[in-house]
């Protein structure tokens, strides 16, 4: 639509947004990438949880990009004071930061693509995330051709290769940010410690609580799930942790609940991830039977 007619213009990321034309390509990609990560057989699911960062607590993916982003910057730099000064004294200290830079890229990429191939139905991350992954291919691409040329005795093109790296790599971070400051991609989701109940709250009389069933209650106004499985009764916040989905609409399996939306799998007991992609536990409450009503509490209450 354009401007003369009243509507403001739209933004490049709504265009982005909105692009509709983006999805047959996520599909493709979003599928060889759960593809890989299948073939990899049993290996798959650790794999999966250290791409995702499950051993930190929080996405693998976000401490990598640190990688490219500050040996690029460096490398941009002493081409710059190599320029200034005429002076060839930096001129390896650039090149090794390019390489470092070529590796970093690389691996948060794979971390990266891990990450965002689970969002199928969710537009808006699907489309920025096709965009921001082709940004970041297209400026490690410009490194790799840039570090090609500087090993060939070319200087000026690497620098030229470089400097136009750089940019689109700054263009691809600025949609990583948005994924993550306006799409909440890779954001804890799971309600605070103090949403949950500290005292004992009684949520449900236990003969209301079948063996092997997911049954959903609220506890200091935060919603649960109750699940009794070999007469145990676990307690789980509702809203996963990964992005929000419900946990009380998801299935048992192996000791765990799963996600409906992007299928992360959380132990029962202490709400670890037994497979992503999410970074972070489910909190879990701690149970007990008073009166034959189901009492819960948030943990770490003395
Ligand atoms: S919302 Fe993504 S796995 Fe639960």
């Amino acid at each position: 639509m354009s401007s003369s007619d009243g509507a403001r213009p739209q933004s490049p990321l709504a265009r982005i947004e909105s692009n509709s034309r983006l999805d047959p390509i996520a599909s493709t990609v979003q599928r060889a990438i759960g593809s890989a990560l299948a073939a990899l057989g049993p290996l798959g699911r650790p794999i999966g949880r250290f791409l995702a960062g499950t051993f930190q607590s929080h996405p693998l993916h976000v401490d990598l990009t640190d990688i490219p982003s500050g040996a690029w910057t460096a490398a941009v730099v002493m081409d710059a004071v190599a320029m200034a000064t005429d002076s060839h004294s930096v001129d390896a200290g650039a090149d090794a930061a390019v390489a470092i830079g070529i590796v970093g890229a690389s691996a948060a990429a794979v971390a990266g693509l891990n990450d965002w191939h689970v969002f199928k139905q969710e537009e808006r991350p699907r489309r920025v995330g096709l965009v921001h992954a082709g940004l970041n291919v297209a400026g490690l691409a410009l490194f790799g051709a840039s570090f090609v040329a500087r090993k060939r005795g070319n200087r000026a093109a690497g620098r030229l290769l470089g400097l136009s790296g750089y940019a689109v790599a700054g263009l691809a971070a600025y949609l990583g940010g948005t994924l993550v400051y306006r799409e909440r991609v890779g954001v804890d989701h799971a309600p605070l410690p103090e949403d949950l109940p500290e005292k004992w709250t009684a949520v449900l009389p236990e003969a209301e609580l079948p063996e092997g069933k997911i049954v959903r209650r609220e506890a200091g106004g935060s919603p649960i799930v109750l699940v009794k499985r070999s007469g145990r009764i676990h307690a789980l916040a509702d809203q996963c942790a990964h992005y929000g989905g419900p946990l009380s609409e998801g299935t048992l399996e192996d000791g765990g609940i799963r996600c409906p939306w992007h299928g992360t799998l959380f132990c029962l007991k202490d709400g670890a991830v037994i497979e992503g992609p999410s970074a972070f536990r489910q909190p879990v409450l701690e149970t007990r039977v008073r009166k034959n009503q189901i009492e819960v509490r948030r943990t770490g209450i003395a």
